[in-house]
């Protein structure tokens, strides 16, 4: 992998809150094509193993120009501080509106985070507030900025609030991904890489759901604006050849997370005794995705964005891939929250004696709500030599430590 760093251990910290053995130091060149198929041999580092990628991993990122939008969001910003960590070069521009959706201490939070990391960098870091549906402002980004690479991870996320919250949605997904479409049209970018969501899937029954399945019927509308960014993302990259990744992360979870996802709005709850609601009476499967697993898979994306051709009509073949990235490991619910209580009393965030029986409470199934979810990831293991693997113990826990250090130790 051009430009990366491998060969010598090193000591660093990466994610929020948690610290790991990384291969830092020496510089690697990429390996030889084994197959006509294989382009290229990645050297991940962060397992230090060689990996083959049946794509082209025809991007270096140093010395790049990467706007990541949505950062300090949840995954944005772990996605920008390991670049800030990694890359040797190069510019990264953070773009927000930081709204109040959820607690906004905690994107400033982060944000404190990527400015230590920054500090440490060679990479330039700039974070500009702003809303996506600002179409001057955007194309002022686009235009000053000149952006090598993008990374769309702003939008409203989660499937409940829709329910009640649709304007926000058409803007910030609908609106806001399309002015992200023009902006790239106007100031061509090598690759775009996008959020989509697992819950394109809806309520599907074939698992595990597979990019090949038929995704037309959404049960949420935020699932419909997330099917609706790929078929943007499709006809941009036909008309005017714009190379796109769409990314279906399934439920993701970490440190520093998102207060909406269930584990955390439980650990809130418990914490201050309130009950929690089980939804389907916990007859729900998901496939859990640590948040490292999601930037890694990102970050190895990023770098192979598919191959501008031209068809026999003389127009492009469009350069569109969409990938799943999940766990490939669906957790039963009461399992989850079994495993989720354990880790909270071992960090000291709840006392070993604490009634968990009697602060939960199960319910039926909620509207926009989907049964199970599972990721098939062959093609993102085949085109990338990438799958998650990390464990729902090991993720929980370092929220659970996490939640300790910020919450209790750092009295919030
Ligand atoms: N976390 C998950 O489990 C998950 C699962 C599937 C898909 N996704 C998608 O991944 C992306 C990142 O999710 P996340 O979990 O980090 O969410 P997040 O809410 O933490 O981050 C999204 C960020 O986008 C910003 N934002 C929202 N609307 C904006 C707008 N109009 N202009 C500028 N900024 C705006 C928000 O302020 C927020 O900081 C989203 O597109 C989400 O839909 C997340």
């Amino acid at each position: 992998m051009r430009g990366w760093d491998c060969g010598i251990e090193d000591e660093k910290h990466r994610g929020f809150g948690e610290k790991s053995f990384t291969v830092l130091g020496k510089s690697c060149e990429a390996g030889t094509a084994v197959c006509p198929h294989l382009s290229h041999t990645v050297f991940n580092i962060e397992r230090n193993r060689e990996q083959e990628t049946m794509v082209n991993m025809n991007l270096d990122l140093n010395g790049k120009t990467i706007l990541v939008t949505g950062s300090p969001g949840f995954i944005g910003a772990n996605l920008v501080v390991r670049l800030l960590r990694e890359l040797s070069s190069g510019h990264i521009i953070s773009f927000d509106s930081m709204n109040n959706y959820y607690d906004v201490s905690l994107k400033e939070y982060r944000l404190a985070e990527i400015e230590k990391a920054a500090e440490n960098s060679n990479v330039r870091h700039t974070f500009i507030k702003g809303n996506l549906a600002d179409k001057a402002l955007v194309d002022k980004v686009f235009a000053e900025c000149k952006p090598d690479i993008v990374v769309n991870l702003a939008a409203q996320a989660g499937v409940r609030y829709s329910i009640e919250h649709p304007d926000v949605y058409i803007e910030s997904n609908i609106i806001g991904f399309f002015n992200i479409l023009e902006a790239c049209r106007h100031n061509p970018v090598e690759h775009l890489v996008y959020a989509s969501s697992s819950s394109v899937y809806g309520g599907n029954k074939k698992v595990p759901f597979s990019t090949d399945d038929k995704v037309d019927n959404p049960v949420s509308l935020y699932a419909a604006t997330k099917k609706s960014n790929e078929l943007l993302a499709h006809a941009y990259s036909k008309l005017y050849n714009i190379p796109s990744t769409g990314l279906r992360f399934f439920t993701v979870y970490g440190p520093a997370g998102r207060p909406d996802m269930f584990y955390y709005s439980a650990t809130q709850k418990l914490s201050s005794g309130r009950t929690i609601q089980i939804f389907n009476y916990g007859n729900c499967k998901r496939d859990f995705t640590y948040i490292d697993d999601i930037v890694e898979g990102v970050v190895l994306v990023m770098q192979g964005a598919p191959e501008k051709k031209t068809g026999e009509d003389g127009l492009p073949i469009p350069p569109y891939r969409v990938y799943n990235i999940g766990g490939g490991t669906p957790e039963n619910l009461l399992d989850y929250i079994s495993t989720l209580q354990e880790e909270l009393v071992r960090a000291g965030v709840l006392p070993e004696d604490y009634d968990f029986e009697g602060h939960r409470e199960l319910v039926p199934m909620q509207p926009g709500d989907v049964p199970v979810t599972y990721a098939e990831s062959q093609a993102l293991e085949c085109d990338f030599g990438f799958r998650p693997t990390i464990d729902i113990r090991t993720g929980l826990r370092k929220f659970a430590e996490w939640y300790k250090g910020y919450y209790i130790d750092g009295k919030r």
